[in-house]
C-alpha cells in the first residue's frame, strides 16, 4: 500500500525530459524484463511438471489474499499479441525466463518437447517483431520433483542446472544470442530458505547457506556450459540484486560496520566469487566459518567464471543499522515507512539515484564486465478510468532511471541497457496480484491490456521505432 503521496518535488509530471534517445547509443538495449511463473499461467498444459512455485502457493496464507498464477496474464496463449505490445511501444529487447518443469517436468530426464516449443515459437515470435530475445535460465520455479530431491540445498543443483541450461542453449542458441544463468541468486537463496517468504518457504540457517553455496557454484557452472553450447559471440551474463546502503546514523561506528557487512551480504555476495575473490565474509567470521561447512577443495576456483556482462537489477535504497538480533551480519534495514520518504506499493523508497551508484560500485571491479540494467521499475497503484491509466509516478520513475543510466555512461561506466520491470503487470510472487510494475495494465478478470501513461511515454521517448507493429496494425491501434 502506498500510504505516502509522492511529495510535489518528486519529478513533477510534466517534466520535460532532459535528454533524449539520441543521448544513448545506437545499439543499446532498450528492453522490458519478465519472468515465466508471473506471467504464463498454463500452469499444467502440454505436459509441464509441476514447480515449487506451484506448490508454494497452494499453502494458505503463504501468498497476498491465497493469489496464486495457475492463469497470470496467460501469457502462454497471449504472447504474440502482447509482443506486438512490446514492438508498438518501440522496445528493441525482450526479456524473458523459461520454466524448467515445461521443458523437463521433472527437473532431469525425459524432455517435453511440446514444452520446448513453446520457447521456439516465443523465441520466433519476438524476432519477426524485431525484438533481440534475452532468456534467464533460472528465474525462480524449480521443478516440483527437485525440491523432493532437496532443491538448492542439494548439491547435486549444480549439474541439474548445467545440463538443463545446455538443453536450453543447443536448441535455442541458433537464435538467441543474450543468456543470463540465474535471476537474482541472494533473492530466492535468502527469500527461499531463511525467511520462508518465497517458495519453497524454508527458515533453516543450513539450507540457507547450503543453497547459497549451491547457487554460487550453479551460477559459474551453468555460464560455463552455456558457453561451450552456444556458437561464439553468444552473451553469457547472470543478474544479481542490489541496492545503495547508507547508515541509519551517518558517523556511527556501529552503523557503518553494519553497512559495511549488509553491502558484503545483500551486493557483493555472489559477484565476488564469481571475480575469483572468493566470499566477502571478512567482516563476517561466523558466517565464513558456517559457510565453509559447505565448501569442499577446489570449489574456490569452480565458482570464477568470466562473464560477458552482468545483469544489475536495482528498485531502491536501503539504510541499516547495527542489529544485535542478527548474529549473522549484525545489520538490519530500517523499513522506508519508519524513514519519512516516499515509497512504493512494495513499499520500497523511491530512490532511483540508487542505480547510478550501484553501477558504479559494480563498474569499480578491476574485472567486471560491461554491465545491462537487466531490471528497474517501479510499483504504483493504477485505476483504469475510460481506457486510460493515469500513471505520473511510474513515468516519472522510468525517465529517472534512464537518466541514471545515461549519468553513469557519461562518466564512463560501461551499462549497454535499460529492460524494465515489466511489460504488463503480473503475479509478484509473495505480494500477489497486489503491486502493479507493468507499462501495460492488465485487467486481470477479462485479460485486458491497456497501455499505461508511462507506456506511452516511453514510445514517445523511444521516438515511432515502429510506424506498423505487424501488417495492417498500426502501432496506434495497438495503444487502445
Ligand atoms: C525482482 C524480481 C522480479 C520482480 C521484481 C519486482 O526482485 O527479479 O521477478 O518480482 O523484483
Amino acid at each position: 500500500m502506498i500510504l505516502d503521496p509522492l511529495p510535489p518535488a518528486f519529478f513533477p509530471p510534466s517534466a520535460p525530459t532532459p535528454f533524449s534517445r539520441a543521448d544513448f547509443p545506437a545499439d543499446f538495449h532498450f528492453g522490458a524484463a519478465t519472468a515465466a511463473y508471473q506471467i504464463e499461467g498454463a500452469w499444467q498444459a502440454q505436459g509441464k511438471g509441476p514447480s515449487i512455485w506451484d506448490d508454494f502457493t497452494r499453502r494458505p496464507g503463504r501468498i497476498r489474499h491465497d493469489e496464486h498464477a495457475r492463469v497470470a496474464t496467460d501469457f502462454f496463449h497471449r504472447y504474440e499479441a502482447d509482443l506486438d505490445l512490446a514492438q508498438g511501444l518501440g522496445l528493441t529487447d525482450f526479456r524473458f525466463s523459461a520454466a524448467w518443469a515445461r521443458v523437463l517436468p521433472a527437473g532431469t530426464g525425459p524432455v517435453n518437447s511440446r514444452g520446448l516449443d513453446f520457447y521456439d515459437r516465443l523465441v520466433d515470435a519476438c524476432l519477426e517483431r524485431d525484438l533481440r530475445p534475452w532468456l534467464t535460465v533460472y528465474h525462480w520455479d524449480l521443478p516440483a520433483a527437485l525440491q523432493a530431491r532437496g532443491g538448492w540445498a542439494n548439491r547435486d543443483i549444480v549439474g541439474w542446472l548445467a545440463d538443463y541450461a545446455q538443453l536450453l542453449a543447443r536448441h535455442l542458441g541458433d537464435r538467441v544470442q543474450h543468456w543470463t544463468v540465474l535471476n537474482e541468486p541472494m533473492v530466492f537463496v535468502g527469500a527461499g530458505h531463511l525467511l520462508g517468504v518465497h517458495a519453497p518457504g524454508r527458515r533453516h540457517l543450513g539450507a540457507f547457506l547450503a543453497a547459497a553455496h549451491h547457487a554460487a557454484l550453479a551460477q559459474a557452472e551453468g555460464g560455463r556450459a552455456l558457453r561451450a553450447a552456444l556458437p561464439a559471440g553468444a552473451q553469457v551474463g547472470t543478474t544479481f540484486s542490489c541496492s545503495y546502503l547508507t547508515p541509519h546514523r551517518p558517523g556511527n561506528a556501529y552503523d557503518e560496520a553494519a553497512t559495511r557487512r549488509a553491502d558484503a551480504l545483500l551486493n557483493r555476495f555472489f559477484v565476488e566469487p564469481a571475480l575469483g575473490l572468493g566470499y566477502p565474509t571478512q567482516e563476517m567470521p561466523a558466517l565464513r566459518w558456517l559457510l565453509e561447512r559447505y565448501q569442499r577443495p577446489g570449489d574456490e576456483a569452480r565458482l570464477a567464471f568470466d562473464f560477458d556482462f552482468w545483469g544489475i537489477q536495482n528498485y531502491t535504497r536501503e539504510v541499516v543499522k547495527f542489529s544485535p538480533f542478527l548474529p549473522l551480519q549484525w545489520a538490519a534495514l530500517v523499513p522506508a515507512k519508519r524513514r519519512n520518504v516516499p515509497y512504493t506499493d512494495m513499499g520500497w523508497e523511491v530512490y532511483p539515484e540508487s542505480i547510478y551508484l550501484m553501477l558504479k560500485q559494480f563498474a569499480a571491479y578491476p574485472n567486471a564486465p560491461r554491465l545491462v540494467l537487466t531490471e528497474s521499475g517501479a510499483a504504483f497503484p493504477d485505476t483504469l478510468r475510460q481506457g486510460r491509466v493515469a500513471d505520473p509516478a511510474r513515468r516519472a520513475y522510468l525517465q529517472a532511471a534512464l537518466g541514471q543510466a545515461l549519468r553513469a555512461r557519461r562518466e564512463g561506466i560501461r551499462v549497454d541497457g535499460h529492460f524494465a520491470w515489466t511489460l504488463t503487470d503480473n503475479f509478484e510472487w509473495a505480494e500477489g496480484y497486489g503491486p502493479r510494475f507493468g507499462l501495460i495494465h492488465v485487467d486481470y478478470e477479462t485479460q485486458q491490456r491497456t497501455v499505461k501513461d508511462s507506456g506511452r511515454w516511453y514510445r514517445d521517448f523511444l521516438g515511432g521505432r515502429v510506424a506498423a507493429t505487424r501488417p495492417g496494425v498500426a502501432a496506434e491501434q495497438l495503444m487502445g
